[in-house]
């Protein structure tokens, strides 16, 4: 018994395990993240096929600017490649990218990829796609923070809220994350407070419809209770029990 709606409305997921994907084929770890570009690809289509409002993505997290040098310059070089091929079909399929995170430490080429992508997909209302780049969840409460207080706005839950990333979206209802550690890496602290957690043992790059399924069947049986008791959620379900 479940009182989550079938499906999720929004979807969060770590994207993790692109470097064991590739060392496990004795391949550079780029040649994992280039494959992880695809698995997204794939993820998105079914996220669209499966009625999903919202799709948010961590493709590189503040910590990340501390990998090898060349593994940093390619994964920025894979980010401009894909936004230039992907962008027109996302925009025909009816994707709404947004990118969530800083715009420091970009280079100008990257910076104006995502405004592009951004500003031609702005009418599309099929999915949200949130691509969580050079984001981190510690940085995003503390920049909000930071500009309410430059502004000398109070500090309260709906103006943090208001001055975050995500404050185009509701809170992910679904956080999934691949690759096999349970740990959230600085995603989302904010908005994770009642989404439901799921960890797979998929490695990014191997993450398919099936293991998507799979990560909703698992969404189905939980109950969100919010803080709430099981009873005052699903009152009819529970008085039909017996005893
Ligand atoms: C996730 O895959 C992608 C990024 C962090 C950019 P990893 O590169 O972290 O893959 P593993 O964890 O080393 O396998
Ligand atoms: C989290 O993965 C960040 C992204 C998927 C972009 P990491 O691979 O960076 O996380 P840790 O270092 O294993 O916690
Ligand atoms: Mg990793």
């Amino acid at each position: 018994m479940s009182d989550s709606p079938v499906v999720p409305h929004h979807i969060a997921i770590v994207m993790d395990g692109n470097g064991r994907w590739a060392k496990r084929r004795f391949i550079p770890r780029l040649a994992g993240h280039k494959q992880g570009v695809d698995s997204l690809k794939r993820c998105v289509r079914a996220c669209v096929e499966r009625g999903i409002g919202v799709l948010t993505v961590f493709a590189f997290s503040s910590e990340n600017w501390n990998r090898p040098a060349d593994e940093v310059s390619g994964l920025m070089e894979l980010l401009a490649l894909a936004l230039g091929r992907e962008v027109p079909q996302l925009k025909k399929d009816g994707v709404r990218l947004h990118f969530v995170g800083s715009r420091e430490g970009l280079s100008s080429k990257v910076r104006e990829g995502l405004d592009a992508a951004e500003a031609v997909t702005a009418h599309n209302t099929r999915l949200i796609l949130n691509v969580c780049f050079n984001y981190g969840g510690r940085w995003d409460i503390a920049h909000a923070a930071a500009q309410l207080a430059s502004r000398g706005e109070a500090i309260t839950e709906a103006s943090l809220h208001a001055a975050m990333g995500m404050s185009h979206v509701p809170d992910p209802d679904l956080i999934i994350r691949t690759g096999g550690e349970m740990r959230i890496s600085n995603f989302l602290l904010w908005q994770a407070a009642y989404s439901e957690l799921f960890f797979s043992e998929c490695l990014w790059p191997d993450f398919d419809e099936a293991a998507l399924d799979e990560a909703l069947q698992a969404y189905r049986s939980r109950e969100r209770r919010f803080g709430k008791t099981s009873e005052q959620i699903a009152p009819v379900h529970s008085q039909s029990m017996p005893g």
